[in-house]
Order: C-alpha cells, then sequence, then structure tokens
C-alpha cells in the first residue's frame, strides 16, 4: 500500500474514534452502564429489610428486598451490579456527582427529590412510625407529649422532616443509621425513634423492651419507595420500569420483603 493511503487511513481511524469519544461523553445513562459492563447502585445496608449486611458463606454479604430489585435491574440491562456503601445522607449525592449510576436504598421519591433526579415508578408504599420503649406507650400517648423530648432519626432520611413538622416541640436528633437511634432509645437518652414501619418492625419483633406507639405521624411528602437516577435517564428509566412492572405483577417484591425480614431476624448482623 503506497504510503499516502497508509497515511490517509490512518487519519480515518483517527476521525472515528475522535467521534466515538465524542459520542460516548454525551452518551445517556443507559449506554454509560452498558458501555461500563456494570450497574454501580449507591445504597446505606443499614435498613432491613430493604438492605442490610448478613453473613453468607462466610462473608459479609449485602442482602435485601433492594437487592434483588438491583439484581433484576442488571439483568434486564445484561450488565453486572455492583454496590456502593456510604450513609444514606451521601446516597442520593453519589447519584448527582456520577459516582454510581443510580440509587437504591429505600428512597422516598418526594416532590423536592424529583426537582434534582429522575425517579422510577414506586415499588412500595411506606408509612412512617413512632418507636418507644414498651413501658412508656401509656406516657406517650399524643404528639404534644414529646414536647421537650428529644426523638432520633437517621440523618438525611424524609424521617428528620416528618418529626420536625409532627413533634415540634420535641429535640429531633439525626444520627447516621438507625441502629444508632434504637440504641439510643434503649439506653434513654431519647425518648422516641421516627422510623419507617417495616424496619421499625424488625427492631420491635427483636427488642421485647421497644414498641410502636399509636400515635399517627403525617407525612405530606410522596413516601413510596423508587429508583433514583440522573436527570435525563429516560432511556434507563423505562427500562427500570419495566422491571418493576413486572416484579409487582408477579408478587416478587412482596416476598422479596417478606424473605428478607425473615432473614434479618435470624441474622446476627443489621
Ligand atoms: N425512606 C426514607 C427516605 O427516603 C428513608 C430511607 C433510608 N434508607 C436507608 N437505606 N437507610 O428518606
Amino acid at each position: 500500500m503506497k504510503s499516502w493511503k497508509k497515511l490517509l487511513l490512518g487519519l480515518a481511524g483517527v476521525f472515528a474514534l475522535t467521534a466515538l469519544a465524542a459520542c460516548s461523553s454525551s452518551t445517556n445513562t443507559l449506554d454509560k452502564v452498558k458501555d461500563k459492563g456494570t450497574l454501580t447502585v449507591a445504597l446505606n445496608p443499614h435498613f432491613a429489610p430493604f438492605e442490610f449486611k448478613t453473613i453468607q458463606d462466610g462473608k459479609d454479604t449485602i442482602v435485601g428486598a433492594d437487592i434483588e430489585i438491583a439484581k433484576a435491574i442488571a439483568d434486564e440491562l445484561g450488565v453486572k451490579v455492583k454496590f456502593s456503601e456510604m450513609s444514606f445522607d451521601n446516597v442520593l449525592a453519589s447519584v448527582q456527582s456520577g459516582k454510581a449510576d443510580i440509587a437504591i436504598s429505600g428512597i422516598s421519591a418526594t416532590k423536592e427529590r424529583q426537582k434534582i433526579f429522575d425517579f422510577s415508578d414506586s415499588y412500595y408504599e411506606s408509612e412512617t412510625v413512632l418507636v418507644v420503649k414498651k413501658d412508656a406507650t401509656e406516657t406517650y400517648k399524643q404528639t404534644s407529649d414529646f414536647a421537650k423530648k428529644s426523638v432520633a432519626v437517621q440523618k438525611g432520611s424524609i424521617q428528620e422532616n416528618i418529626a420536625k413538622a409532627n413533634l415540634s416541640d420535641a429535640n429531633v436528633v439525626s444520627l447516621a443509621q438507625p441502629g444508632e437511634a434504637i440504641n439510643e432509645l434503649k439506653s434513654g437518652q431519647v425518648e422516641g425513634v421516627v422510623l419507617e414501619k417495616a424496619i421499625a418492625q424488625g427492631y420491635v419483633d427483636q427488642n421485647s423492651d421497644l414498641a410502636m406507639s399509636d400515635i399517627a405521624l403525617k407525612s405530606d411528602s410522596n413516601d413510596a419507595y423508587a429508583v433514583a437516577m440522573p436527570k435525563g435517564s429516560d432511556e434507563l428509566k423505562a427500562k427500570v420500569n419495566k422491571v418493576i412492572a413486572k416484579l409487582k405483577k408477579e408478587g416478587k417484591i412482596d416476598s422479596y420483603v417478606q424473605d428478607a425480614y425473615a432473614l434479618s431476624l435470624k441474622s446476627s448482623s443489621k
């Protein structure tokens, strides 16, 4: 081949590569994930039965209903799944910065969050409750009984706002993990913990000194759980919604939650 032809071919190659690179820098979340071959999921695995750690085959493993959903999404995309563990108040930020592709962490798709993120269709209806000491259920009968008392919540969760709005005269303490909040309650540092019912149930079942209060807490936000994605993830969102619709139709989400709940009661680490 003549050398000028080689040069032309070479130039064409460089052109093609630059065009490819230019394309991929502007690709959507779906293409980004497919190119990498891995779906990185941000979560805070201290939230049984949705995500928590347990020992499986001698190894610390993250399990739960959200984990099954993440795996089903990765399967649909034909990629591997990687779980990126962090405190809950960093979960959404890591999707925003692009460190994680999506977040599945019992995240309530509130209106404020919808301004910053794309959310899938919801997959679980949540409800917020107050956990108290069993012997204090008679002392705390209404929200005003918490005046000048302390209640703990998970930092970055919607329960921070729910607690402040419903228990306006209480001192709301934000802690990194729900487990810490429960420990503070058990040791008498706080008088209540504001937590979602499915999670509270696990603590109440495992701690005979705790109970769920009858006090109803109002929430004005959209509390149902959904998968969070960066804004503009239309293609990925369509795939995620397809998976969620299928899992819901087959009754899988409920069975994931039930199975994970049973496992969480058995497992020592939460
Ligand atoms: N649903 C609440 C929220 O979105 C709490 C979620 C906490 N999740 C967790 N994995 N710790 O704010």
